[in-house]
């Protein structure tokens, strides 16, 4: 086939960077109307709303553990031509090759292009593969071991499947709003419980030898307006993404701080956002990118960009992103910000050579460092269709070929998925032991559409995008397929006919009569309720994504109130994406026990089973708050455009205090807080020690220096005829190549001012050495950071009469005005026998110490009183002391 011109190379992309980064993405707001996100901390006053420029992109270094992966990555990415490069960034565009994303080849070195695949539960679009718990659950399991154990059963599996970089954790969203449609990818509002949990699936995904993808960095907390093209379809008339205006304390204390685990864990790519920060995408904001994550956190591996989130060709590249996915500027349209126009920025200088080579080996670095040298196997599934036999090019229909070859790469992992369901499942209120249940109950009823199955299937909904039959899995690309769903009625009805006893149940939640009858035979009723979520690309039940509010679904209350009115043994479980609003559940006398048991994946009826009959002794803790009041939690989603058309502002004033650090300001009573759960054995808290190891007057060294000056790999020949389409190659439509479409850049560049230099950011094309930043020193940071100044020791004894499990946590008052009364700051999940007593022993850092200080860009501990607390919620601490 001729290869004609498929694309026509976006001019303004490529020669006005500037005027679409930093703080200036939008037009100045015309309807001021929203106050600047100025935290309730002054010292954080600083106008939110713009973001400020920072350049050169610094330079992968090899930092860390990442020598020997930077030796690598030097030595294959200097073989490689411009093209190759080029290849290296750019996805081959939406549904060109099997993976929901893939990156070009390199054919000449053997080495295949990188499959990028979702999902953070699992492998996505496929068959024969587990659905894990959400990460909400595993939050909810404050087990580190069960985080690991979870990241490395899903990263063999993608490992099985072929797929290089599993598409998660997630730790952003945070959790900002309780409404946050994705808020159950991630683990928790609490950052260090999140940061815990991410860092441990991270080393948990790249044990297995793939690439894990820390995302969404960063603020993006809702789903309304995260693209303009989104909100588009949905009849909002807006210029550009929501932005998501945070302040310099905030970012450090409440949103980077996860991340920064990631970083430190080796994290070996990160997904930026959709959004924008302080009015400047997310994918192209050179503070987020070049100093925080780049700069601060000393980050090795590679920026990917969320699907479709690159906003400007030159700009994304000086400001520090790394690879672009899919690679089309908008799907399908044939049409790339990179790929030749990439090619042809570095030719015209715009884009210097240092800072492309700095993207391939932060990629390259990023597969050598978990071992993809050694791991990598053939891509045997296709994302876009289950089909055995069909097009190698999916959008294209080019290349009919096997493409699904249905590997079943489970293996034991039902076992764990099972366990994680179970240990995180929160008993919330048990009144006079009503669990465990025996079996042997005369008459159990289940109730509850939550309970059942969805009856087009359990993939009936495409990316789980319905709210039918129980809730194993919540919405949208966070989403796998399963391999079957065990629901809570064919659990419970397995238990109970095992017994030789009777059971019967009701899943329609609208059957007022039948449900009332039902109820009245019962001695036990188990009311299943759910509450759902996801991504802002599906609508279920006029929820775009977030939901509209904190009720449950299908009626749940009237149903709940309906047994309860009737069976003086109801039992409420709830599956939930988030926390929700349980009225007078907690106290009403014929609800006898409530459970939270998440999002549980493949295994949920087995997993409540194993609880609600007491092979488990619950042990989870809730990692939200359950508020009385949506009001409560003193935040709220942006549902309505506030900025004509221009970009939706998101003002994040209150600062650090979301959740219980929001409820605890105002001194309001939540209904069950942070940190709180039961269990069917009860526990003593006692003999707190604090041991100084470094203590508060140790030295913390802000770093200085300077970089080395910015290395190239390689030499680019400035000769255009090098970098015309391949006359061996066939062309397929809609792909994105790196080639030239003529041997003269101005016209392959299709501008008249191509190369224009004048209006790059300042500084942004520099490769001389930079100096460090105080706050940064290896990855994750300063690592005088995480240096241990005290040791915490308190004994915590089984004092009921069954084994169980018990997580006591450490929280610290940092004293300060501003600072929150109480924040997370360790915990340990800890397995004691009846009588027995266990230790628990947790480390305080200098960052645990530690407060954000604007002026020095550095942490510093103020002078402020710290206090410790340990118990077994945020709101039950029974012991305490203060440092010295
Ligand atoms: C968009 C989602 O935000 C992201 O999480 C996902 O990985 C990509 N789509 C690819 O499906």
């Amino acid at each position: 086939m001729m290869w004609l011109a498929p694309f026509a190379l976006l001019v303004t992309s490529l020669v006005h960077p500037s005027s679409q980064q930093d703080g200036n993405t939008t037009a100045p707001f015309p309807n001021a109307t929203y106050p600047n996100a100025t935290s309730p901390n002054p010292a954080a006053a600083v106008n939110a709303s713009f973001s400020p420029p920072y350049y050169p992109a610094p330079w992968g270094t090899g930092a860390g553990e990442w020598a020997s992966a930077y030796a690598k990555a030097q030595a294959f990415v200097s073989q490689l031509t411009l093209t190759e490069k080029v290849n290296l960034t750019t996805g081959v565009g939406w549904e060109g090759e099997r993976c929901v994303g893939q990156n070009g080849a390199i054919p000449r070195l053997g080495f295949r292009s990188m499959c990028l695949q979702d999902s953070p539960v699992g492998v996505r679009d496929t068959d024969y593969n587990s659905v894990f718990p959400a990460g909400v659950n595993v939050a909810a399991t404050f087990d580190r071991g069960l985080a690991y154990a979870r990241g490395q059963a899903m990263g063999s599996e993608h490992q099985m499947k072929g797929s290089d970089v599993q598409l998660g954790p997630v730790a952003g969203p945070l959790g900002r709003a309780p409404e946050g449609g994705r808020n159950w990818e991630g683990f928790s509002p609490d950052p260090v419980l999140t940061g815990i949990q991410f860092a441990q699936t991270v080393q948990g995904i790249q044990s297995a030898g793939v690439i894990a993808c820390g995302k969404h960095y960063i603020g993006n907390e809702q789903e309304h307006f995260r693209q303009s093209t989104e909100a588009a379809g949905y009849g909002y008339n807006i210029s550009d993404a929501v932005s998501a205006n945070i302040d310099d304390v905030t970012m450090h204390e409440l949103y980077l701080w996860p991340f920064a685990d990631a970083v430190r864990a080796g994290v070996a790519s990160i997904m930026c956002s959709y959004n924008q920060v302080n009015n400047s995408y997310a994918c192209q904001n050179s503070h987020m990118l070049n100093y925080l994550l780049k700069g601060e956190l000393d980050y090795q591996g590679f920026v990917v960009t969320d699907w479709q989130g690159q906003h400007s060709g030159v700009g994304s590249a000086l400001a520090g992103l790394d690879m672009t996915m899919p690679g089309d500027t908008l799907f399908n349209s044939g049409q790339s910000y990179w790929g030749a126009n990439l090619t042809v920025a570095v030719l015209n200088g715009t884009v210097p050579q240092w800072r492309l080579d700095d993207m391939c080996i932060r990629i390259i670095a990023a597969w050598y460092y978990v071992g993809r040298d050694n791991a990598s196997i053939p891509i045997n599934f296709d994302a876009w269709t289950t089909d055995t036999y069909g097009y190698q090019h999916f959008f294209a229909k080019e290349g009919y070929t096997l493409i699904n070859e249905h590997v079943d790469v489970r293996q034991e992992h039902a076992d764990l998925i099972r366990q994680i369901g179970s240990a995180s499942t929160v008993l919330l209120k048990n009144t006079n032991n009503a669990l465990p249940l025996t079996g042997k109950e005369k008459f159990t009823a289940v109730f509850g559409d939550d309970a059942g199955d969805n009856p087009y299937g359990p993939n009936g909904c495409p990316d789980r995008g319905c709210d039918n039959g129980t809730l194993g899995m919540a919405w949208g690309s966070g989403s796998a397929n399963f391999p079957y769903l065990v629901t809570p009625e064919t659990a419970i009805q397995n238990e109970i006919l095992s017994n030789n006893g009777v059971f019967q149940s009701i899943t329609n939640n609208f059957a007022g009569m039948q449900i009332q009858q039902l109820a009245s035979q019962a001695s036990v009723a188990i009311v299943f309720v759910n509450a759902d979520s996801g991504e802002g690309y599906i609508t279920v039940d006029g929820n775009e994504g977030d939901r509209n509010n904190l009720t449950l679904w299908d009626g749940g209350d009237v149903l709940i109130q309906n047994v309860s009115a009737i069976c003086n043994n109801t039992i409420v479980v709830i599956h939930s994406t988030g926390p929700l609003l349980l009225g007078n559940y907690s106290t009403n006398p014929n609800i006898t026990a409530i459970l939270w048991a998440g999002i549980p994946g493949e295994q949920s009826g087995n997993s409540i089973a194993d609880v609600l009959y007491g092979r488990v002794n619950p042990g989870a803790k809730l990692p939200f708050t359950l508020a009385g009041a949506r009001e409560d939690y003193g935040t709220d989603l942006l549902y309505i455009p506030n900025n004509g058309k221009g970009a939706p502002q998101i003002a994040f004033t209150e600062g650090v205090f979301i959740d219980y650090r929001a409820l605890d300001r105002a001194n309001v009573t939540p209904i069950y807080e942070f940190g709180y759960g039961l269990s069917y054995t009860t526990f003593s808290y006692s003999n707190l020690q604090v041991k100084t190891v470094l203590g508060m007057n140790g030295t913390y060294t802000p770093t200085t220096g300077s970089t080395p000056p910015a290395p190239t790999y390689g030499t680019v020949s400035n000769n255009t005829a090098d970098y015309q389409f391949p006359s061996n190659l066939t062309y397929v439509p809609y792909y994105i190549y790196p080639y030239l479409n003529s041997t003269t850049l101005s016209t392959a560049a299709n501008s008249s001012d191509y190369g224009d230099n004048s209006d790059v950011p300042l500084n942004s094309q520099n490769s001389s050495s930079q100096p460090l930043l105080p706050a940064s020193g290896a990855p994750g940071g300063n690592p005088e950071l995480y240096d241990v100044l005290y040791e915490v020791t308190a004994t915590i004894t089984n004092t009921g009469s069954i084994a169980g499990e018990e997580v006591p946590q450490l929280y610290i008052s940092l004293g300060g005005p501003y600072d929150p009364n109480i924040v997370l700051r360790n915990f340990e999940r800890l397995s004691i026998q009846p009588g027995m007593s266990a230790t628990f022993t947790a480390d305080i850092t200098r960052r645990d110490l530690s407060n954000w200080d604007t002026v020095a860009q550095n942490w510093a501990i103020s002078s402020y009183t710290k206090t410790i607390y340990v118990g077994s919620s945020s709101r039950k601490l029974p012991l305490s002391a203060t440092l010295s």
